[in-house]
């Protein structure tokens, strides 16, 4: 998949930075040591940790070259390294495993959340959060614009759509052998957006990256074009024009 895009990203800085708060809040640590941003993206959520934690070495890491560079450039004291979360191993006696929205990007992520939680020392806390809205709209229209039209069949799009989340108790049952506490709770939140073209413009900054990315300059126009005015008919315009993304999330805290 081609790289990711921070300024496409931060388009939504307030509203996508809301869930690694609210994630935060719910990390049963008075102090840490050692903590780590997994999936740090452009530092938003890396922020949020050093304001939290300001005594703890807090590294970010992420796969992406555009998502590093703009994490540098805004905490140019942080260290942030490139890794990959499928192979990633945190040092000895770090205290905060912290991935807010990255998981649902990691294959058979169920297992590396396995494989992390093993790795904290007693006490340690693994937090997450991931979308849980493959049933919404505006991901059943990706699929739906996706299988019509010129792009029918192409085979890169068949696999451009993000696989359902296990369920909660399916976490449950992975994850509570392996720790002490465990906390999951699901939040839906109703971000208040511009227009319909906005709800386009948030997910060309996560889920319909796949999509695009399979396609050429001349296709990626009809597939956004044919998205949007579909978008537009499932988000009606509430009274002052704007329209309401209902967007369900997932979180887990894990205390090892
Ligand atoms: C949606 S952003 C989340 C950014 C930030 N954590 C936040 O709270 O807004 C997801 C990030 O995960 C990174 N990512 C995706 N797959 C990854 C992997 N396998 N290993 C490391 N990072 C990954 C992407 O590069 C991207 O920066």
């Amino acid at each position: 998949m081609n790289d990711w895009s921070a300024r496409q990203y931060l388009k939504f800085e307030d509203e996508r930075t809301r869930p690694p708060r609210d994630l935060l809040a719910q990390v049963p640590l008075g102090r840490a040591a050692r903590v780590a941003d997994l999936g740090c993206g452009p530092g938003n959520s890396t922020e949020l940790l050093i304001e939290r934690f300001p005594d703890a070495e807090v590294i970010g890491l992420d796969s992406s070259p555009d998502m590093l560079r703009q994490a540098r450039e805004r905490l140019p004291r942080c260290t942030f390294v490139e890794a990959d979360l499928a192979t990633w191993m945190p040092g000895v006696r770090t205290d905060l495993l912290f991935g807010n929205a990255v998981f649902q990007w990691v294959p058979d992520h169920p297992a590396v959340l396995q494989r992390l939680l093993r790795a904290l020392p007693e006490g340690g806390v693994l937090a997450v959060q991931m979308p849980d809205n493959t049933g919404e709209p505006a991901l059943m229209l990706m699929q739906e614009v996706a299988r019509a039209g010129p792009y029918a069949g192409h085979p890169a799009l068949e696999h451009a759509a993000r696989g359902d989340l296990p369920t909660p108790g399916g976490y449950y049952d992975l994850l509570r052998p392996l720790c002490t506490h465990l906390d999951i709770w699901h939040t839906v939140y109703n971000h208040v957006i511009a227009g319909p073209a906005g709800i386009v413009e948030w997910f060309k900054g996560s889920a319909l990256r796949p999509f695009l990315d399979a396609l050429d300059a001349r296709q990626r126009e009809t597939f956004l074009a044919d998205y949007t005015a579909k978008i537009a008919k499932a988000y009606p315009a509430r009274f002052d024009g704007k329209v309401l993304l209902r967007f369900p999330r997932l979180f887990i805290v894990a205390v090892r």
